[in-house]
């Protein structure tokens, strides 16, 4: 199964591009299910037809769901939360607080993104296109499956088979409520199903990102962040689409500051984005709503290509070995050498650009290694390890 997730910045036509890319992979022949992990969905009235929580058919080949992401929560988290509710409340917190505070931000999108798993293990749909909530929410999401992960392991380290012998004694001189095997159960369930979730996000031959911009100065800025972040993160990022393109011919001279101002963006895009390849979406005369126009949309980026294809792969993380030493290789575009930070703790390698910050398990060669030094060697930082 292909998994292609929309992003970009706010108001760029993600929805836009999903749904044209799902019209696109159903005409060549390929089942296809489009759902929006954005909150505010808004796939019903790209396509004018009313989506709910299970897939709908909108035309042959090609299905739509909007989940209902509250319902999901309450099924995979809700053992959790219940207890989670009960611990705030031991410690005097009221109840309106307790609620709140055991649903974190972005757990809404996070489990509408774990329906991706469920779909694959099924094998019902040959690509799932994910409409994503504009960058910065889906970078958050993007990391979410880590650091639930590691909320998890490291608010719950005591494993299942302990906590029944433990439990007696500890509810006895805990000053809180110890959890239930339930709850230890829907933790191991989720962390497993968190870890196989990302497992298919981070496999550029199940998944990529298709980046949306328009030339214009702040959205390219933001795509480039979000393009670290992805290198960083080990997504695929398989194509570029430039979407608002101003025609060639226009007869209104309004626009003629405007087309400027796209030449430089195009270039940057270029600059920026390459090798990556880079197709364009022109400015319609008129919103783009509705099966017939999506259409015509996928056939002006597509044309005969199929656009559930892998457009490009590279992958961000590489190790290999050079000169008797490891060197794990980052590619990291739009990074000065002096944003990043290396912090080598046990297995774990903690790389900081900016405000962004990663954890990587350090693969088994390198665990008893020392970072022995880091270079930039063009956009790659590579790390020696002795
Ligand atoms: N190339 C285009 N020409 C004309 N109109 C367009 C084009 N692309 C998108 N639009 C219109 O722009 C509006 C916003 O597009 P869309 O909803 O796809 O953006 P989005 O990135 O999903 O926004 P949000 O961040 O709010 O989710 C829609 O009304 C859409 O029809
Ligand atoms: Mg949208």
């Amino acid at each position: 199964m292909r998994t292609i997730l929309f992003t970009g910045k706010g108001g760029v036509g993600k929805t836009t591009l999903a749904a044209a890319t799902a019209l696109g992979c159903a005409r060549q022949g390929r089942k296809t299910l489009i759902i929006s992990t954005d909150a505010a969905h808004s796939l019903s009235d790209s396509f004018e037809e009313q989506l709910g929580n299970t897939p709908r058919k909108i035309v042959a080949n090609l299905f739509g769901q909007e989940i209902n992401a509250l319902e999901e929560i309450e099924n995979k988290w809700g053992e959790i939360k219940t207890y989670l509710n009960a611990l705030f409340a031991s410690q005097g917190m009221d109840s309106v607080e307790a609620e709140e505070l055991s649903v974190f931000p972005g757990m809404e999108e996070l489990f509408s993104l774990m329906e991706i798993r469920r779909y694959s293990k099924t094998a019902e749909y040959d690509v799932i296109i994910v409409d994503c909530a504009p960058t910065a929410d889906t970078l958050r999401l993007l990391s979410a499956p880590e650091i639930t992960g590691w909320y998890l392991k490291h608010i719950f380290p005591i494993q299942r088979t302990a906590a029944r012998a433990v439990r007696p004694v500890a509810n006895r001189l805990l000053p809180f409520p110890f959890p239930e095997d339930a709850v230890f159960a829907a933790m191991k369930r989720l962390t497993s199903q968190l870890a196989e979730m990302k497992e298919i996000l981070e496999d550029e031959k199940q998944t990529s990102i298709r980046l949306v911009i328009n030339a214009e100065k702040m959205v390219v800025k933001e795509a480039q962040r979000a393009y670290t972040f992805f290198s960083l993160f080990g997504y695929t990022v398989d194509l570029i689409i430039v979407n608002r393109v101003l025609p060639p011919v226009i007869e209104d001279h309004y626009f003629d500051r405007w087309k400027k101002i796209q030449e430089v963006y195009l270039r940057l895009i270029k600059e920026s984005f390459s090798p990556i390849p880079i197709v364009s979406a022109q400015l319609q005369e008129q919103e783009i709503v509705g099966r017939p126009l999506l259409e015509k949309m996928a056939r002006d980026i597509y044309a005969d290509k199929d656009p559930a294809q892998l457009f490009f792969s590279q992958r961000p993380i590489r190790i290999r070995k050079e000169d008797g030493q490891f060197v794990l290789s980052l590619h990291l575009p739009f990074v000065e050498k002096s944003d990043v930070d290396l912090t080598q703790k046990g297995e774990e390698l903690i790389v900081k650009v900016g405000p962004l910050k990663r954890n990587i398990l350090l693969p088994r060669v390198l665990l008893n290694r020392k970072i022995q030094g880091a270079r930039f060697d063009k956009e790659t930082l590579k790390i020696a390890f002795r």
